[in-house]
């Protein structure tokens, strides 16, 4: 198993870089299905999917913009539980077809509290894309409308994912060894 270390773990690979190519092209493909005849905007959420919303990006077909939001709510490898702030948008977004991008949905604290803050500005509809979701440490009955990978309860690095700021640039998805 091949596998890196990062400060103080190991980390070995989970999930390979051309199968997430491949599941991004999928996830691309439904939402240019499911999204024509709209003008839909993105809202990337930094600094974690960065890599997968210029990936899924990439994918769409029709006129879209995109954007960037950040939001903080993690340190280390355990989750604060707490959704300290977010950095807005600029962009008018009612009666807009918004698209959330995260890089993983863990126990949904920050998926709940941005579709409510951007549902404030009136949008026609929010959807949610998250390349990863934790179904197990989901602690909100929220509907991702979009999921890559349903991944258990391990700590995961690489493709924009990072611990303490660390091995978001790996190609591939690791998980804590
Ligand atoms: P939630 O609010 O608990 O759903 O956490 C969401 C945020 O926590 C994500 O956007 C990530 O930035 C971070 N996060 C959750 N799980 C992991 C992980 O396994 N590795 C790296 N970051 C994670
Ligand atoms: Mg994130």
């Amino acid at each position: 198993m091949e596998s890196v270390i990062i400060k103080d773990k190991r980390f070995e690979v989970n999930i390979p870089a051309a199968k997430i190519d491949q599941r991004v092209k999928e996830l691309g493909a439904k939402l240019n299905e499911d999204l024509k005849n709209t003008r839909p905007i993105f809202v990337s959420v930094l600094n974690g999917s960065f890599m997968f919303a210029a990936d899924l990006f990439r994918e769409i077909k029709m006129e879209a913009e995109i954007t960037f939001i950040r939001v903080s709510s993690y340190s280390g490898t355990e989750s604060t539980g707490t959704v300290k702030s977010v950095v807005g948008i600029k962009e008018n977004l009612e009666g807009r077809t918004v698209v959330i991008i995260e890089d993983i949905v863990d126990t949904g604290d920050t998926a709940i509290y941005l579709i409510d803050e951007l549902k404030k500005q009136n949008p026609e509809k929010v959807l949610f894309a998250s390349l990863l979701l934790k179904p197990d440490a989901l602690r909100h009955p929220i509907k991702i409308d979009y999921v890559g990978f349903e991944v258990p309860n391990d700590f995961l690095v690489g493709y924009g994912l990072d611990y303490d700021g660390l091995g978001r640039n790996l190609k591939d998805i690791y998980k804590l060894a």
